[in-house]
């Protein structure tokens, strides 16, 4: 794409932006992709390559091998927690103001959105940093953990496991709901960085469509949702997007 083609359909989204008083936002891997955190179709690389995402992340893989199901998530935490968000990050929470409703609905994990200043996000597969009772489902706090033994202990004497959303699991019908019908009402749906391919995530764009909203997507590449986006900007979010808040 031509850099003058990309100035004005950015120039298009800014319009349609101005015009908008309900916005959803949909994100994905690609927003963190610049923070160094490796996307899912990028991330079985290294010493992860043998594994597949079934058996690393589901429960049965889980309880077939705690310990490398939890020696994984171990070393995607330390990345998380050494990485700070990007100028995409950024410029989300900095929009978050202008409209009368926002939400952010990202697929992400690692809670760099929240960690920019984004408050209305709803985290559809949860959160990687946080420890979860393997039985109970509760919430189990850093300081209660026996962490002389791996996978550590719920003090209920339980695996601890990572406070994401597994392949085979449902995401929380609360949050899954407040974003489904905040799609139906948005008029500006922005898609930024996602393939588009796992669902129920994939459905939000197109319940904004079906609603007559404005379907705008930001990837470095074609994805799932371009055939649907009305402004595809093809580039990488954090160049992007602090283009769109220079504008608006
Ligand atoms: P994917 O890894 O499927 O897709 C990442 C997308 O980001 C691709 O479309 C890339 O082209 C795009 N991309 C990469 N770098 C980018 C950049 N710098 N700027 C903009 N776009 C960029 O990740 P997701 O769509 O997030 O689920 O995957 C969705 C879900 O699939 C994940 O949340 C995970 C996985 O199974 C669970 O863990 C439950």
């Amino acid at each position: 794409m031509q850099q003058a083609n990309i100035e004005e359909l950015i120039k298009e989204a800014v319009e349609k932006l101005h015009r908008a008083s309900r916005v959803v936002v949909l994100t994905g891997a690609g927003v963190s992709a610049e923070c160094g955190i490796a996307t899912f179709r990028d991330a079985q690389t290294g010493l992860w390559e043998q594994f597949n995402p079934q058996e690393l992340a589901s429960p049965d893989g889980f309880r077939d091998n705690p310990k490398l199901v939890w020696d994984w998530y171990e070393y995607r935490r330390e990345i998380v927690r050494s990485s700070s968000p990007n100028p995409a990050h950024f410029t989300l929470a900095a929009l978050e103001d202008r409209f009368e409703k926002f939400l952010l609905v990202t697929q992400n994990v690692d809670e760099l959105h929240k960690r920019a200043g984004s408050r209305n996000v709803v985290e559809l597969h949860g959160r990687i940093l946080e420890n979860r009772c393997f039985e109970e489902d509760r919430l189990v706090a850093d300081e209660e953990l026996d962490l002389d033994i791996t996978p550590p202990r719920c003090p209920c004497g339980s695996y601890v496991r990572p406070g994401v959303v597994w392949f085979g699991e449902a995401i929380p019908s609360a949050p899954l709901a407040e974003a489904f019908a905040a799609a139906r009402r948005c008029e500006v749906c922005l898609v930024i960085g996602t393939s588009g391919v796992v669902q129920p995530a994939a459905s939000i764009p197109m319940l904004a469509l079906r609603a007559g909203a404005c379907i705008i997507e930001v990837n470095s590449e074609e994805s799932a949702i371009t055939d649907i986006s009305h402004i595809f900007l093809r580039g990488k979010a954090g160049v992007i997007l602090p283009e769109i808040k220079k504008l608006s």
